[in-house]
């Protein structure tokens, strides 16, 4: 399935069935870099197979690690003893990929450099470098920017008051923090993604949280896994909006990942008024799993901000596309991270949203939109950014003409077949060349 280079929308048509996303990311990305530190074979089962996710896959063989690919979704990875790498480690586009490597490289016993594409090098470093160097870590940036260039260096564990409330940032130091002497503490500013812990501790490391505090006890050799990658919320969220902006629509997504530190959108869009049911239905790699179950219906402005904004951090650009259907005033606030994603996702979603005709008031940490707005048809970009691509694809399928997306391959570093999934819902995507 080749990702498509352009994705042209025709609006109206709408989105009925059951369907399924792909795996998780963030947990894709951990069951690599985890399984590599394990004392054996880690199986996984639906890992995503995608272009940031591959980037971690490939960087950890480079460090010598073994994996088995048994089909595109399932795979081996034979965890032990990390070797240098004879070439820079190139984690492309992947912000997961690189910070949390980096955590674990800071610990090794030699020496390492971990880049990545323009993009990456674009995007700050110093929240990761600045506590492992508290750490005893000797690692050193590009003025703040990867690459980053890692020598080996006995750690000692810290206690890091995280500034931000970056799941990344608490990663790195966790993972860092198995190679160090003493207890690594990190007490979050708000509730950020906690992959890592529910998959260390599943391992038999020693992790124990506490409200917003982490500590990890370094010492437990660390079990293999073995798991089923569970559906991505993220990539959920996308079909989700679509389904409750497009008249007539009635969506199911089965297997999706419903920890609670994910789905934040489905809380801002309950507040929205949205017709949304989600039904729990087991557990999978130590994450609580289920179907969520959308309807079209009329939604109306919300105000978000605080612990909200870190369950929802991945979905503010899909939020935007929701806010202009909504009738009323939608405020975001404290949610500047946004503007040090894959893109400055506020200013980039305003800037081709408005190429529909949207009216967005850009804010430092957030946005004002009153709805509800009607978009055209228009030619806009993905910005070599996965959810600028997928957002701006679903506002195509509620503008009044056509739309097209250009620059939308990059759907695929989070979403393989996005196009082919909303194609088999019935949404109105034209297959490539038509249109
Ligand atoms: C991720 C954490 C979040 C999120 C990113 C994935 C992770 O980033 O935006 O897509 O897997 O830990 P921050 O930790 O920088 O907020």
């Amino acid at each position: 399935m080749d990702p498509h280079e352009t994705l042209t929308l025709k609006p109206g048509m709408p989105l009925r069935g059951i369907t399924r996303v792909p795996g998780d990311k963030s947990i894709s990305h951990r069951s690599i870099l985890l399984g590599a530190l394990g004392d054996g074979a880690t199986q996984v089962r639906g890992w995503l197979a995608a272009g940031d996710t591959e980037a971690t896959l490939a960087a950890v063989q480079q460090l010598g690690i073994q994996i088995d690919r048994h089909d595109t979704h399932t795979l081996t990875v034979h965890g032990g003893q990390l070797r240098p790498a004879d070439a820079p480690l190139d984690f492309v586009n992947a912000g997961t990929g690189i910070r949390l490597a980096a955590g674990i490289m800071a610990g090794q016993k030699f020496d390492s450099v971990l880049d990545g594409s323009y993009q990456l090098r674009r995007r700050p470093m110093k929240r990761i470098t600045e506590p492992l160097q508290d750490m005893g870590a000797d690692i050193s940036s590009e003025e703040g920017k990867c690459p980053l260039s890692v020598r080996p260096a006995q750690l000692k564990g810290i206690e890091h008051n995280l500034k931000i409330a970056s799941a990344q940032v608490k990663s790195a130091i966790l993972l860092a923090g198995l190679f160090a002497d003493g207890d690594t503490v990190v007490v979050q500013p708000g509730p950020a993604r906690d992959h890592t812990e529910r998959m260390l501790a599943s391992m038999g490391a020693q992790v124990t949280v506490d409200g917003n505090t982490v500590t990890l006890t370094p010492g437990a050799t660390l079990q293999p896994m073995d798991l089923t990658v569970p559906g991505d919320f993220s990539s959920a969220a996308f079909l989700m909006v679509a389904g409750l902006l497009v008249p007539d629509s009635d969506l199911t997504i089965q297997g999706v990942n419903l920890n609670d530190t994910r789905t934040g959108l489905v809380d801002a869009l309950l507040a929205m008024g949205a017709d949304i049911d989600v039904v729990e239905t087991g557990l999978e790699a130590g994450e609580p799993v289920g179907d969520i179950r959308v309807r079209y219906c009329e939604l109306h402005g919300t105000t978000i901000g605080g612990d909200l904004v870190v369950r929802m951090i991945d979905e503010f650009p899909i939020l935007m596309v929701a806010a202009l259907s909504a009738s009323g005033e939608t405020i975001v606030r404290d949610a500047k991270e946004l503007r040090v994603k894959e893109t400055d996702r506020i200013a980039v979603m305003a800037t081709e949203l408005r190429k529909l005709g949207a009216n967005i008031e850009e804010r430092e940490d957030g946005f004002r939109i009153v709805g509800p707005q009607t978009l055209m048809g228009s030619v806009v970009d993905g910005h070599d950014d996965h959810r600028i691509a997928m957002s701006m694809a679903v506002a195509g399928l509620v503008a009044d003409e056509m739309t097209v997306v250009t620059d939308a391959k990059c759907a695929n570093d989070s979403f393989p077949g996005f196009a082919e999934t909303l194609m088999e819902l019935g949404g109105g995507l034209l297959p490539e060349g038509q249109g």
